[in-house]
């Protein structure tokens, strides 16, 4: 099988590279194009890619053909590509393309997955939305869901909660990142030097969610057993508590969605 990129920025090589790590698809297997040839045929060169000469041709030597150019330009790519979709399977990375808007530009009978797949894809502990349309079944959504479960975990959402995902999982690394930055903060005010602070701090956070993912908790119940009573735990979650930790990450997120959906700043 054979997977084609129109496109190759920084999201098409997060998941390139996660490809290619994971042998999912072997660099003679990947077909690029993209705007300017000085940019994709060094990067094509370097690993061991497909490179050709338009996005046309990407479409006809590939199975499964992502689309990862920025919004702008996808309806204009989309139809110069249209009459080359028969028999293929198309995958969309392109923020707020709908499946409706992809068919009206390529017709309804394309397989059609879009998707939104988040930053950490780049270490294979990507998170990424996904939406089918009605003609892609069977062995071409197990294909297409295979790319984004190579990089990290998937899950199905209708389109009308992309934006919810977007700010839980497109945003939230900046937000995790400043957690992590915070605690490895406090580790410093208490004498750790901060690359220390930070090791401990981001390593507790990659094992609490490790945790979170591998038992069949919710985070309150892993939350009591580390808090011994009358303990150090509960003492130091009731005090940010008192600081409003939940409802500044609930306030956060309630921002962060009312921006996407174009509100104020
Ligand atoms: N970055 C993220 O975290 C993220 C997350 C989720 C979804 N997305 C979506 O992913 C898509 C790509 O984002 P990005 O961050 O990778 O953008 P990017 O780095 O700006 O890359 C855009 C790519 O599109 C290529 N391009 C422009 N016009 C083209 C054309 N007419 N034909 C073929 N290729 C063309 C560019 O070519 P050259 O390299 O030759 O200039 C470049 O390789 C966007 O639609 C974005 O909404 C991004």
């Amino acid at each position: 099988m054979k997977i084609g990129f129109i496109g190759v920025g920084g999201m098409a090589r997060a998941i390139i590279g996660g490809l290619i790590q994971a042998r999912t698809f072997a660099p003679t297997d990947i077909v690029v194009h993209s705007h300017r040839q000085e940019s994709y045929q060094p990067y094509a060169q370097e690993h061991g890619l497909v490179a050709v000469l338009s996005n046309q041709k990407v479409v006809q030597a590939s199975d499964l053909v992502i689309l990862a150019v920025t919004p702008n330009v996808a309806p204009a790519v989309l139809k110069e590509i249209k009459a080359d979709l028969t028999g293929k399977v198309l995958i969309s990375i392109v923020a707020g393309l709908s499946l409706g808007d992809i068919a009206d530009l390529v017709g309804e009978t394309v397989p059609a997955l879009r998707t939104l797949p988040n930053v950490n894809v780049e270490v294979g502990a990507g998170m990424t939305a996904v939406a089918a349309n009605a003609a892609l079944t069977g062995d071409d959504l197990t294909a297409a869901l295979r790319v984004f479960n190579t990089i990290g975990d998937t899950t199905e959402l209708a389109e009308d909660q992309f934006g919810v995902f977007s700010a839980l999982a497109g945003s939230s690394p900046a937000y995790i990142d400043f957690f992590i930055d915070s605690l490895s903060r406090a580790g410093v005010k208490h004498g750790l030097t901060k690359a220390q602070a930070t090791q401990i701090a981001a390593q507790a956070t990659l094992g609490s969610a490790k945790m979170v993912l591998s038992s069949n908790k919710i985070p309150f119940e892993l939350i009591d057993q580390v808090s011994s009573p009358g303990g150090s735990t509960v003492a130091g979650l009731l005090a940010m508590e008192e600081a409003g930790l939940m409802t500044a990450v609930v306030k956060g997120i309630d921002a962060t969605i009312k921006r996407d959906a174009g509100g104020p700043a």
